[in-house]
């Protein structure tokens, strides 16, 4: 047996509740669902999810879906009607729901990627299922493949790119669907498509009546594959003012400081700072809820300390260049990023 595979486990009862304690200390789980096997984390924790990032190698923070044993047990996001109604039909089940955060909310920004918005779903497999009650959190997780790279639809596909990062790997034997679920908006006044997937369009417009679907990236490589594309991200309305000097820094009125690293410079009217060790996991975990909680109308702008383009730093500056962008450069670099 390689190492590789010895992380590959039966979900036993023992397994389960060693699979439950990983996640509540904060490391990462492979698990089975009815569509594609999860990398799965505490949504909750920041570092958890950083890890989840990492592992997939990500060059840019996607936000991540979160999965809950219940319908009831999702109350960190508000459901109106529609959504109650999507979730009776069709939970368990391969149907996400992006849906308001309620705040206070407890889980990550990051899983968010800084939006008020949160993709959530009821798995229809009973080994996540008991892995959700084990753990007693909900479990942020994407498809437990590197990034790029096709979804894995048995523990072995896992263990083939990512049994370096898991703590275990839960095997639930082949999933039954084999593609991801199918990610419906319903943050706006319409419910809109964003990702087509295990549930079929004609089965949801059933149920809730007609999807809309954003308009597909225009140019670039066609066709577009089926993860969900995304037009809108979390932006501060503050300017930001990227790879500021701290050597030569000179605050400007008002201005506040994104710090990473041991000597940020002095003088600006407010500063958080990532990572005081240069810590990029830490970073991560820290980005957009330091970025909200400066994004503040008394300061004038935002400063940020350059970030090193390694590992998830190189996820760092994609999100802040993006961010920094004027508006129409931002929505044509979204139309061209894949889930
Ligand atoms: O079947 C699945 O959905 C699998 C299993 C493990 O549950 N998970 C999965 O996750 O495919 P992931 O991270 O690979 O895909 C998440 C999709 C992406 O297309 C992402 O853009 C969209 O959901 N998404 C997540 N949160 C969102 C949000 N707050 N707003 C809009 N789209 C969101
Ligand atoms: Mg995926």
């Amino acid at each position: 047996m390689t190492a590789q595979s010895s992380k590959i486990v039966p979900p036993t009862p023992g397994n389960l509740a060693a699979a439950g304690r990983h996640i509540r200390a904060g490391r990462l789980v492979a698990f089975p669902t009815e569509t594609v096997y999860g990398l799965g984390g505490d949504a909750t924790n920041d570092r958890a999810v950083a890890a989840i990032f990492e592992a997939k190698g990500r060059p840019g923070f996607n936000p991540l879906i979160v999965h809950f044993p219940d319908r009831h047990a999702a109350a960190p996001v508000r459901f109106d009607a529609r959504a109650n109604t999507l979730a009776e039909a069709f939970w368990p089940g391969a149907l996400t729901l992006v849906l308001p955060r309620r705040e206070p909310c407890p889980i990550s920004l990051l899983v968010s990627a800084g939006l008020e918005t949160v993709a959530v779903r009821v798995p229809a497999h009973e080994v996540a299922l008991r892995l959700l009650e084990e753990a007693g959190r909900p479990i942020a997780a994407p498809s437990a493949n590197p990034s790029g790279a096709v979804s894995p639809t048995t523990a072995a596909h896992v263990a083939e790119t990512l049994a370096e990062r898991v703590a275990m790997i839960l095997d639930g034997g082949r999933c039954a669907i084999g593609l991801e679920s199918t990610v419906v908006d319903l943050s706006g006044p319409e419910p809109r498509l964003l990702r087509p997937g295990g549930v079929g369009r004609e089965e949801i417009e059933a149920v809730i009546g007609p999807l809309r679907t954003p308009r597909p990236p225009q140019g670039r490589r066609a066709p577009v594959p089926s993860p969900g594309m995304l037009e809108r991200h979390y932006a501060p309305r503050l300017p930001l003012r990227l790879d500021v000097d701290p050597a030569s820094a000179q605050p400007r009125p008002g201005e506040a400081l994104l710090a990473f690293g041991p000597n940020p410079p002095a003088g600006f009217a407010a500063m958080m700072n990532l990572s005081p060790a240069g810590d990029l996991g830490e970073a991560a975990a820290n980005f957009f809820a330091m970025l909200r909680a400066l994004d503040e109308p008394r300061f004038s702008g935002i400063a940020v300390m350059p970030i090193p383009e390694a590992g998830l730093g190189a996820a760092i500056n994609d999100r802040l260049r993006r961010a920094s962008a004027p508006r129409s450069v931002a929505r044509e670099a979204e139309a061209g990023q894949i889930g």
